[in-house]
């Protein structure tokens, strides 16, 4: 065993034992790898030729295969030469930094010490606006938020943030950013995607790729990054898709019309910029593009992405996204998917059914072993590259405090920058002194709400899910002693200010399609009438909401996104600390003829751009 591996393994007991108390067993004597690797000095390619001229077909495949940590048990990883274990959006256990190392950790340990080439895996999770499975996490704003700040050094930072927190549990892999350009706000993803700009697409995403993956991707703080979904996620048309989970979806998942001079200029050239500045693995759309899966599209995921990008690190699959080539044929939809130039598959449950139909498919003839050998290099590559072969368990990472006080101040900064102000006819900013200011709401207090989806579960929740400060306590804490904040209007009276903050219920991906763009709670303005010396609006929403009238009846409006656990920022903008800097990262319908998108932009209720500064 390597010394980095012993205090790696000790570095972990330790913060193990510190945290619960129990006398940790020492770690199994492991076996010695029969194979030796050739170390750091050598160049990554004859490192990669060394292990590769060793491995099994069984071994090789181990490494392409990805499976979801609720989908194994103990020996799996071993037993099936796993090359990478993901989480999905849930979270583990109880969420704890030392429950989420201890999984991490485990599993590693089993690749490194009870496979025969102790390779190590490379564990992903989507940490999609900072770690949001974490407890105690830094939830930043989702990214349509950022994509409202528009400012890359801030989503630099936010990267880097970010990174600290994942590897703090050994997790080295992000399912971040999306790239996407979503044409139809109606699509649950919208929140997941930037903006309807490429250019800011282009430069959030590659400042954030550029934080996420540090100066040098072998330090242990260093996550690589995942531009996704590749390509024409945000192009699926209106009740084209044909998936249910929890419910019929409407738009995620469905058909894109095949655009080829849009797919040039503003799908690709976030995804250039992406891997121009490193990215190194690329996720693959659930989209079709014509009537054809894009998994399957060697012409988009070999041709486009390496022979025009020039990208050289592996693609992995979305979630059993090879599955749906043909649903009526397992065997035949891996094949395809693998031989279109997807590297990993993100199966993500049944190992033993994936593994066995990629071995009957090489030996078949159907999947060539030197496609084989093509996708293990690249993964092989990447994973050097990282230094895991030197420092599997990041055990310098290992442990950091998450959730730290400088990383909420990025947060409350972020949320600062991403607010838009999109109406003020004098209410902002809120009195400092002699007020009452009451604030309303089914988003006032709900961190949940805050946070949206990817939040603790898949589909985020309401309530108190996380810990963080929430819209309204952050408006108590900065009205202080001087301004009287209510979290009810009183039975009667009229009040200086009332404020409602309405928002989304949280959901993810397509469950969150919506047909009409409605905000349940928005009638809560009705009870303002004739009570209120001045009323604000606050949309909690993940996209633009049709509510044009209420628009019309507030005396201020800002868009607050999903601004997630730094709810202060909120009030910063809110009492005129901080000026609202913000610009809409999307065009705002005034209706829904307007959606997915209207001829002339100036027709728009509020148009990209758009946001006032006081
Ligand atoms: C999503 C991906 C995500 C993956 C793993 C899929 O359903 O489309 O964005 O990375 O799940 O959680
Ligand atoms: C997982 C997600 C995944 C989704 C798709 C969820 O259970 O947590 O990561 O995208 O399932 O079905």
């Amino acid at each position: 065993m390597t010394t980095a591996r012993l205090t790696a393994i000790t570095a972990v007991l330790a913060l193990l034992t510190a945290c619960s108390g129990d006398t940790p067993v020492p770690p199994s004597t492991p076996s010695a790898p029969v194979i030796e690797v050739p170390g750091p000095a050598v160049p990554t390619q004859e490192r990669v030729a060394a292990v590769l001229a060793q491995m099994t077909l069984a071994e090789k495949i181990g490494q392409m295969t990805q499976l979801e940590e609720g989908s194994i048990d103990a020996g799996d990883v071993a037993r099936l030469n796993l090359g990478s274990v993901l989480h999905g959006g849930g979270t583990a256990g109880d969420g704890s930094l030392e429950t989420w190392s201890s999984i991490v950790h485990d599993r590693q340990r089993e690749a490194l010490t009870e496979t025969r080439l102790g390779i190590p895996l490379l564990y992903g999770v989507d940490a999609v606006h900072g770690f949001g499975a974490l407890h105690g996490a830094t939830v930043f704003p989702h990214q349509i938020g950022l994509g409202a700040a528009n400012d890359p050094d801030l989503m630099q930072r936010i990267g880097r943030a970010t990174a600290i927190e994942v590897a703090a549990t050994g997790i080295r892999w992000n399912f971040s950013p999306v790239l996407a350009i979503p044409d139809d706000v109606r699509w649950g993803r919208t929140y997941e995607a930037y903006s309807q700009d490429p250019a800011r697409v282009s430069e959030l995403g590659t400042a954030y790729v550029t934080g996420l993956q540090g100066a040098n991707l072998t330090d242990a703080t260093s996550v690589l990054a995942t531009p996704k979904h590749f390509v024409g996620d945000g192009q699926a048309a209106y009740g084209t898709s044909t998936q249910h989970i929890f419910r019929p979806y409407v738009i995620d998942q469905g058909v894109a019309p095949v655009n080829p001079t849009q797919l040039r200029d503003v799908l690709l050239p976030p995804y250039q910029d992406a891997i121009d500045a490193g990215a190194l693995s690329v996720m693959a759309t659930f989209s079709s593009w014509g009537s054809t899966k894009v998994h399957s599209q060697r012409e988009l995921l070999t041709t486009t992405l390496r022979g025009d990008l020039g990208f050289t690190g592996f693609v992995v699959s979305d979630w059993a996204g090879c599955d749906q080539i043909d649903p009526a044929d397992f065997d035949g939809s891996m094949v395809a998917c693998i031989n279109a130039g997807v590297d990993m598959v993100m199966v993500p449950h049944d190992g033993d059914r994936f593994q066995q139909a990629l071995t009957e498919a090489v030996d078949g003839g159907s999947l060539s072993m030197a496609r084989v050998d093509e996708a293990v290099s690249r993964i092989l590559t990447v994973k050097f590259d990282m230094g895991l072969f030197e420092d599997p368990y990041g055990d310098a990472a290992l442990g950091a405090p998450v959730g730290t006080d400088a990383h909420r101040a990025l947060a409350r900064e972020a949320v600062v920058k991403s607010q838009v102000l999109l109406k003020n006819d004098g209410a902002l900013p809120l009195p400092s002194a002699d007020a009452t200011i009451v604030v309303v709401g089914n988003a006032a207090h709900d961190m949940g709400r805050q946070a949206g989806g990817w939040t603790m579960d898949w589909q985020g929740g309401e309530g108190d899910v996380i810990p963080g400060t929430t819209i309204v306590e952050g408006i108590e804490a900065r009205g202080g002693d001087q301004v009287r904040v209510v979290r009810e209007l009183p039975a009667s009276g009229t009040v200086d200010v009332c404020i409602a903050v309405v928002g989304e219920a949280p959901y993810a991906e397509g469950v969150g399609d919506s047909m009409d763009l409605a905000l349940p709670g928005i009638e809560i303005l009705d009870t303002f009438r004739g009570r209120c010396d001045s009323t604000v609006l606050v949309l909690v929403t993940g996209r633009p909401v049709l509510v044009t009238d209420a628009i019309a009846t507030a005396d201020a409006v800002v868009a607050s996104w999903l601004p997630g656990t730094a709810g202060e920022g909120v009030a910063d903008v809110l009492f005129g600390d901080r000026a609202f800097s913000g610009t809409l990262p999307v065009n705002w319908p005034r209706d829904i003829s307007q959606v997915p998108s209207t001829p002339d932009s100036r027709d728009y209720l509020f148009p990209l751009g758009y946001g006032l500064t006081q």
